[in-house]
């Protein structure tokens, strides 16, 4: 469901603007191997996320091409499309040498800004060199942006690998809009003055119009980090900073999972198997737990380790019974992390040698990476899912867990220091590095009844379920909509416009024009589940006894009068086509429709459009639409491709227009809402200031008619419109405004 509505939401505001994702890691590694070239999907939060998003939207990911077969994989502008099994979208490889990437990657980025954002201030190491080539390395992501990205698009860059790309960017196309998500935290002003750069870093930052952060405490540190750094006027309030006239909002994301996914594996039979399998080939006890990281200090995996060791001591009655299945990804195979590496296994080693006996181990370590189905039959199995970072941003893995419990019986034992504590409520907390207390957690989450359980983790479930990955993005590309919305267009936000027009509207006797779809009911799958609410509907009933209001709409005539219901309004349907005066029913003039060509069209598209399910063809006789809402991402190419082709033969006789996920096809000489709204207002109210609402490229032509002479709200927001608003809440406020 939400991922449909993030599929709408995208191409209805994003299907002609390019959308472009920048990091570091790529989401697909193709590497040499004696057996020939293999590709590779790489560990980690930012990848696992991202990779769903543009496999939904499409667009371009521009990352370092990192892998020993990357080059050869390319074509000549350095591009792939990936996934390479059902290709989606665009990966455009950058090319570091070896020294930058050492200095930049392993340097800067892996020794001085992720440990210093996790407060590791000990593991900090920095040298010239590194800041050198981290510069150097941000200038080449960003021409490689800059050659594929034109001015009005949206680009998206992530984490602490590219702080100075935003700055760049913005000198160099000063329209295009940019947003930032840091994935990890962003520390308090007393650790983040270690950094020898932090002016630099800063000033790359507000480049960007936008940076999203995991929890609001991470955006409050950023903005305290500001206030102590550079000369900027910061709004705590509305959570923006001002700098060299650049305005940057910040703004807390919590990222999450495809839970549906999860959910699903979780539930399959196949996942059911494997479970099986693995009890018995590692001889598993009756009690197991999980822990599935990077190789990676932060994930606090001695504390860990420690606190394993001391439950083993401390409640001896579950030797023998339980077993903590270990699961560690190697990554940055670099210092500190191959010495990391090897205190890990010494650690479990030393644990195993003190407590294993001949038929059970305490610890068992899978040091790999694991596929989609093998993590959740692991995630599944386990009675205890357990985090324990010293610092994190998020940590996908404590949803991945969740989602995977198709059962409800998991525990969640989480760090209180990881971004998904803020949300969990559910998960058992704690602190990690109180090793005493972590041991009897483990031992009370193993005794926790059957109801208890199920209790938390179906809070939990439902938590993750409503948060995913795609309410997610469709948080993040509302507010990227509307930033690109207000930088391309002259459209304001009316809601900051009020005490202006507050005066204008005094001045004048109004007539108020309304749309209906999308304007006074939300957009909704289909177009008979569009009911007004009571409380539109009485306001608009009061809004009418002060002054005329006109409903025009692409309904028919007679649908829109019947929905709406209000007796004493004007209506038009069928956009324009028909006017209902509030006496009689008027046909604009110049209207005659072929109706054996329309049904002719329509015949067509029906048959050529059977085996594409999702398709509604709405016939209202004079005029018709072809909504394909409801039409499954992987068919959507061939939908338009099937209706252009069709449509292409009618286009000299029907005027064929796109919606929000509608086609129009109208006579070529029928009104339009523009002309309707026209022939309204000068009939029946000629001395009045018209205001018209509405949020579709159908009402362009009547925002385009009040130009200079009215006012025009578009919902969502348009080149032609005077103001937006953001939605119903917003349509709903301006009505009681107008109203007071
Ligand atoms: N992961 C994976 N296979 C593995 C281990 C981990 O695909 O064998 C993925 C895991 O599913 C999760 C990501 O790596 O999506 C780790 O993200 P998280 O936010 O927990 O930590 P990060 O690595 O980003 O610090
Ligand atoms: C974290 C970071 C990501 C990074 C990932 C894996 O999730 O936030 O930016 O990609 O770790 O680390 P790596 O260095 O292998 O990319």
């Amino acid at each position: 469901m939400k991922s449909k509505r993030l599929r709408t939401f995208i191409e209805d505001n994003f299907i002609d603007k390019g959308l472009f994702i920048v990091s570091n890691r790529e989401p697909y590694i193709h590497k040499k191997t004696l057996k020939g070239t293999k590709v590779d999907k790489p560990a980690g939060g930012l990848t696992s996320a991202m990779d769903a998003v543009l496999k939904a939207t499409g667009g371009t990911w521009i990352a370092w091409g990192s892998g020993s077969g990357d080059k050869e994989a390319v074509d000549e502008n350095d591009c792939i499309a990936v996934p390479p099994e059902n290709p989606s979208y665009t990966l455009k490889r950058v090319w570091l040498t070896k020294k930058v990437s050492e200095n930049y990657y392993h340097g800067y980025s892996n020794q001085v800004l992720w440990p210093l954002c996790h407060i590791a201030l000990d593991r900090v190491y920095f040298r010239r060199r590194f800041w050198e080539d981290y510069k150097k390395a941000n200038h080449l992501f960003a021409e490689a942006t800059l050659q594929e990205a034109e001015e009005d698009c949206v680009v998206w860059i992530h984490d602490y690998h590219l702080c100075l790309v935003p700055r760049i960017l913005r000198e160099k196309k000063p329209s295009l809009t940019i947003a930032h998500f840091w994935h990890i935290p962003w520390p308090d002003w007393s650790v983040f003055r270690v950094c020898p750069q932090s002016t630099q870093i800063l000033e790359g930052l507000l480049g960007n119009d936008i940076i999203g952060f995991q929890i609001p405490l991470f955006a409050k540190n950023f903005m305290d980090c500001v206030k102590e750094t550079l000369d900027a006027e910061i709004n705590y309030a509305e959570s923006t900073v001002i700098y060299r006239g650049q305005t940057t909002r910040l703004k807390a994301f919590p990222i999450s999972i495809d839970y549906d996914r999860f959910n699903t594996t979780g539930h399959s039979k196949k996942v059911f198997g494997s479970m099986k399998k693995l009890k018995t080939k590692s001889n598993l006890p009756q009690y197991t737990g999980v822990g599935v990281d990077r190789l990676e200090y932060t994930k606090g995996l001695i504390k860990r380790l420690q606190a394993l060791s001391l439950f083993f001591d401390k409640y001896e009655r579950y030797r023998k019974k339980f077993t903590f299945l270990q699961i560690t990804v190697p990554t940055r195979m670099n210092e500190p992390y191959i010495s990391y590496q090897k205190t890990v296994e010494k650690l479990i080693e030393k644990i195993n040698k003190k407590y294993a006996t001949d038929d059970w181990k305490p610890i068992i370590n899978i040091n790999k990476k694991l596929d989609h189905p093998e993590l959740v039959a692991y995630y599944r199995m386990a009675d205890i899912g357990l985090i324990s970072s010293i610092y994190d941003g998020m940590n996908l893995v404590a949803k991945e867990y969740i989602a995977s419990q198709a059962d409800e019986k998991g525990v969640l034992i989480l760090s209180e220091f990881a971004g998904a504590a803020d949300e969990l409520e559910g998960a058992i907390l704690v602190n990690p590095y109180d090793i005493e207390n972590f041991a009897d957690i483990i031992s009370r989450a193993l005794k926790i009844p059957e109801k208890e359980k199920r209790d938390r983790m179906s809070i939990l479930r439902r938590q993750v379920e409503e948060h995913d990955i795609y309410k997610w993005i469709l948080d993040i590309f509302h507010e990227l909509t509307l930033i690109s919305s207000m930088k391309h267009n002259q459209c304001q936000y009316l809601s900051d416009h009020s005490s202006i027009l507050k005066e204008k509207l005094l001045r004048h006797k109004l007539f108020l024009f309304l749309d209906y779809d999308g304007t006074l009911t939300p957009i909704v799958e289909s177009p008979e589940k569009a009911v007004l609410s009571e409380e539109i509907r009485s306001l608009i009933m009061q809004l009418k006894e002060r002054f005329p209001v006109a409903v025009i709409s692409g309904r028919t005539l007679q649908d829109i009068r019947e929905r709406v219901g209000i007796e004493g309004l004007v209506y038009a349907g069928n956009h324009g086509a028909e006017i209902w005066d509030g006496k009689k029913t008027f046909i604009s003039p110049e209207f005659s429709v072929n109706v054996d060509q329309l049904k002719d069209f329509l015949d067509r598209l029906s048959e050529a459009l059977s085996h594409i399910q999702g398709i509604l063809i709405e016939d209202k006789g004079v005029t018709s639409s072809i909504h394909y809402r409801k039409v499954r991402i992987k068919y959507l190419g061939e939908f338009l491709n099937i209706f252009r082709s069709i449509a292409n033969d009618y286009k000299d006789v029907f005027r064929i227009t796109s919606g929000k996920k509608v086609f129009e096809i109208r006579p070529l000489n029928a009104w339009n809402k523009g002309d309707a709204v026209r022939w309204i207002w000068e009939n029946l109210g000629r001395e009045r200031l018209p205001i018209y609402l509405g949020d579709d490229t159908t009402d362009e032509d009547a925002f385009r008619v009040l130009k200079g002479e009215g006012i025009s709200i578009c919902i969502g927001c348009s080149p032609e419109a005077d103001y937006y608003l953001k939605n119903q809440k917003d349509v709903k406020e301006f009505l009681q405004f107008l109203l007071s």
